[in-house]
């Protein structure tokens, strides 16, 4: 267990650099092992997700070392084709490991994964990509055992464009037979990634970063290195701090297109960004404005995973907002835990009205999922006084040491193990 102790009302002011992206580095992770392999991937993120990882590399064969943010891989010893229940139960990335597992071995036996708790989590846009390719899939429960004497190309249509389905999809068709075309395909900067990691191990894919994605070859590589692209949903969250503390903040290192949406409604609240390249500022004139209504949407939307961070952010703000959120059903759960600190949040089904109030005071939390998590830290710095939350590690899944980043901006947190 984990209390994070954050005395508010401290302006955050200064410059830090964003961890590497968890989210894609899980998928990396998975897709080292579609050929025998040795790579080295930069700037990934020590989080327990990716520890996860890790772990399920090492009991599959392969070598798997994290020395800070460097990762070494070597699959070329894979020797198992099994990941147990409770290495799936970690985290929902694990389930990334099935396209993996079935292009390398043909078979891949696992149960249905983890993860954060947000409502319907289903995995019937995976399964149903994998046996388009001609994968034999049987679920007994929570077991799944797929087999496949060879996969084939396949014309595959998603009618939602789901992150874990495209990334599961992407890896199956590398070693099918045959061209496979993604239509429907998820958009985000992380299968962006992935393609490019995906390009290094030798294969022949484009269109990630549009709805159509194609895979027409592979033609295996036994090395290759890879940096892992800037955490945008970490970049959001300190932007969303910065302005809920009245700061100052430059954010370095990161790719402000890649969530130009939160920045866009930071500005719509009051706050100064000021972007190049490879940063972006926010700078707070101190008190926020309600910005109407904004809704989560698949990328290039509002990511829902930046949702309970804006909401924290915005808790203080002159006037309201109302989210409606869309990709999850229960991705409020911080909401609670909000109302503590004295905030004015109304809920009806996907819609959460949020009216600004003067002050949020200090008061003990419980982190109720990793976003949620992290929104109720952003609450804690605008609020008069301690905030305590209690968590059992969903804020470290995601954050690389959050605590000393936030500290060194001039933030009152600590956090105790
Ligand atoms: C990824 O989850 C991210 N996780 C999530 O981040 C993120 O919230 C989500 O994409 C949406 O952007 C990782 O990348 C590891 P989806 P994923 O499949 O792939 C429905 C975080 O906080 N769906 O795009 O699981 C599903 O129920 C995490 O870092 C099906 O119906 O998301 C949901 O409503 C949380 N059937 C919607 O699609 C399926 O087979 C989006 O899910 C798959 C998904």
């Amino acid at each position: 267990m984990e209390l994070w102790h954050i005395r508010g009302e401290q302006q955050l002011e200064g410059s830090c650099f964003v961890q590497g992206s968890k989210n894609a580095s899980l998928p990396i992770l998975a897709a080292s092992i579609l050929c025998p392999l040795r790579c080295e991937l930069l700037h990934v993120p020590q989080l327990r997700d990716v520890d996860a990882a890790l772990r399920i590399l090492r009991h599959l064969g392969c070598k798997a070392e994290q020395s800070a943010g460097h990762v070494y891989i070597d699959s070329t010893q894979l020797s198992c084709s099994a990941i147990p229940h409770e290495l799936m139960v970690e985290m929902r990335s694990s389930v990334i490991f099935m396209g993996a597992l079935i292009a390398r071995c043909g078979e891949a036996r696992l149960s249905l994964p983890g993860g954060c708790q947000l409502g319907k989590r289903p995995i019937d846009l995976h399964l149903s990509a994998l046996r388009q390719m001609g994968a034999d899939i049987e679920e007994n429960g929570d077991e799944i055992s797929c087999r496949a004497s060879h996969l084939h190309g396949a014309e595959i249509l998603f009618p939602f464009p789901s992150v874990g389905a495209t990334e599961n999809a992407m890896l199956a068709a590398c070693t099918a037979r045959g061209e496979t075309v993604i239509h429907g395909a998820a958009r985000e900067p992380e299968i962006v990634a992935l393609q490019m990691f995906l390009r290094s191990m030798g294969a022949a894919v484009g269109g990630a970063g549009t709805d159509t994605i194609r895979i027409t070859g592979f033609q295996p590589k036994k090395h290759t290195a890879c940096r892992i692209i800037p955490d945008r949903i970490v970049g959001a969250t300190i932007a969303c701090a910065a302005a809920a503390s009245g700061g100052d903040v430059e954010l370095k290192g990161v790719d402000p297109k890649h969530f130009s949406t939160v920045l866009y409604f930071l500005n719509q609240a009051g706050c100064d960004i000021i972007s190049s390249t490879r940063s972006v500022r926010v700078r707070s004139a101190g008190k926020l404005y309600g910005i109407g209504a904004l809704e989560t949407a698949p990328y290039p939307g509002f990511p829902t995973d930046a949702q309970p961070v804006l909401m924290a952010a915005l808790l203080k703000a002159k006037g309201q907002t109302v989210i409606t959120e869309n990709i999850f059903e229960n991705r409020y759960r911080q909401v609670p835990e909000l109302l503590r600190l004295g905030a004015d949040i109304s809920l009806d089904g996907r819609e959460a009205t949020i009216r600004g109030v003067e002050r949020l005071r200090g008061s003990a939390l419980t982190a109720t999922d990793l976003r949620g998590g992290a929104a109720m830290i952003v609450a804690g710095l605008a609020a008069q006084g301690e905030t305590v939350i209690c968590d059992d590690g969903h804020i470290t899944r995601g954050y690389e040491h959050f605590d000393r980043c936030l500290r060194s901006l001039g933030a009152d947190v600590y956090l105790e193990y």
